[in-house]
């Protein structure tokens, strides 16, 4: 038995994977891989809830997984799989429907969000955090890393686990969010004030994305919104969000502190200076990983056992617990 803390996160196949995600999740990931043991989850069935074409999921289920690996997990160190691959996510989730309030999910603001104007909304949108629940506690996962934006859902997961564990007896383990320091929040180029987003990254200057060519990255760094002064400094002010953004970017990626990041902007001219060495340090960041993705895209074949692979490890402890589930609540085991 290894003391080491369980970690589980999940990313959905949809949209071009931006630096937000690379920032806010993928790196980090990557840096906590040795000290932890990790699943990380190419989340397919969530992607579901909006009804992407299916040709179009098919396809970006495998490219996220290529980025993911390109970004650096190691298949030997962490876990890395599809969700749709392992049943026990699907399964778990109607086990989990029984033993969770409508009322609970309702109050969701992402799904307020999502389901707003909408006239028809799945029942799969409402139901997203179920799923998402028994992804996190079918491994037992102490801590479940995410953006700020997702923690209403992890801590749903919490309160469903201890839901289940007080009415069938302790079977969960109840997880934690863990939120990034730093990369937690990257913002929109062309607009500092909203999160940088997959589901924005057509509208020209908002996104980098992490397969974007190098001159598309400098264009988009030169033309990002900024303020009409000049102090390069960290801020909390709505004004100098854009500035504070471009510091942040370079923060999380070079590794420095803060002081650190001020100290190398000291003798800037201007914030041009700033956007290009922000553009400098992002390229020479993505440039391998990009190199590494295409490299797997070439080879389908050998993905996929990749992700079988990461499959049969995850499906070992997802079944396991399943069955453990179903004996609590009753059913009988085949
Ligand atoms: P999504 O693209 O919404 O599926 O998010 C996948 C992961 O990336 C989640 O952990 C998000 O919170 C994180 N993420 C997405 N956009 C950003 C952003 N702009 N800044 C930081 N983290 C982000
Ligand atoms: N809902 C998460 C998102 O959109 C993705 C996700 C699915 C997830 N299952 C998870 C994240 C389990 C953490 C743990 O970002």
């Amino acid at each position: 038995m290894t003391d080491k803390k369980i970690v589980f996160s999940g990313v959905q196949p949809s949209g071009d994977p931006q630096l937000g995600n690379y920032l806010g999740a993928f790196k980090g990931w990557v840096q906590r891989q040795t000290e932890k043991t990790n699943y990380f989850c190419v989340v397919d069935l969530h992607a579901l809830t909006v009804t992407p074409d299916p040709e179009d999921l098919r396809t970006q289920t495998r490219e996220l997984a290529a980025i993911l690996f390109a970004s650096g997990i190691d298949p030997y160190q962490s876990t890395l799989f599809v969700q749709s691959h392992v049943t026990a996510h699907a399964e778990s989730c109607w086990l989990l429907n029984c033993v969770t309030p409508i009322g609970w999910l309702e109050r969701m603001t992402q799904f307020k969000d999502k389901s707003q104007g909408q006239e028809r909304v799945s029942t799969g949108l409402l139901d997203y955090p179920v799923l998402m629940a028994g992804d996190i506690i079918l491994y037992d996962a102490n801590e479940v890393p995410v953006g700020e934006d997702q923690k209403q859902h992890v801590e749903l997961a919490r309160d469903i686990a201890a839901r289940f564990n007080r009415i069938y007896g302790d079977l969960f383990v109840i997880p934690e969010p863990v939120i990034p320091e730093t990369g937690g929040r990257v913002m929109g180029l062309n607009d500092p004030t909203i999160k940088m987003s997959k589901s924005y990254s057509h509208i020209r200057g908002h996104a980098i994305r992490m397969l974007d060519e190098p001159d598309e990255i400098q264009r988009s760094f030169m033309r990002a919104v900024t303020d009409s002064g000049n102090e390069i400094r960290f801020s909390d002010d709505v004004e100098k969000s854009g500035v504070n953004n471009l510091l942040g970017i370079y923060k999380v990626i070079t590794g420095k502190s803060e002081s650190e990041v001020e100290k190398d902007f000291e003798d800037a001219r201007g914030y041009g200076d700033l956007k290009k060495a922000v553009a400098e340090v992002v390229i020479d960041e993505l440039s391998p990983i990009k190199e590494k993705y295409q490299e797997l895209m070439s080879d389908v074949v050998e993905l996929d056992r990749l992700l079988k692979v990461g499959a049969e490890q995850a499906e070992s402890v997802a079944l396991p617990k399943l069955s453990q589930m179903k004996e609590k609540m009753g059913l009988i085991l085949s």
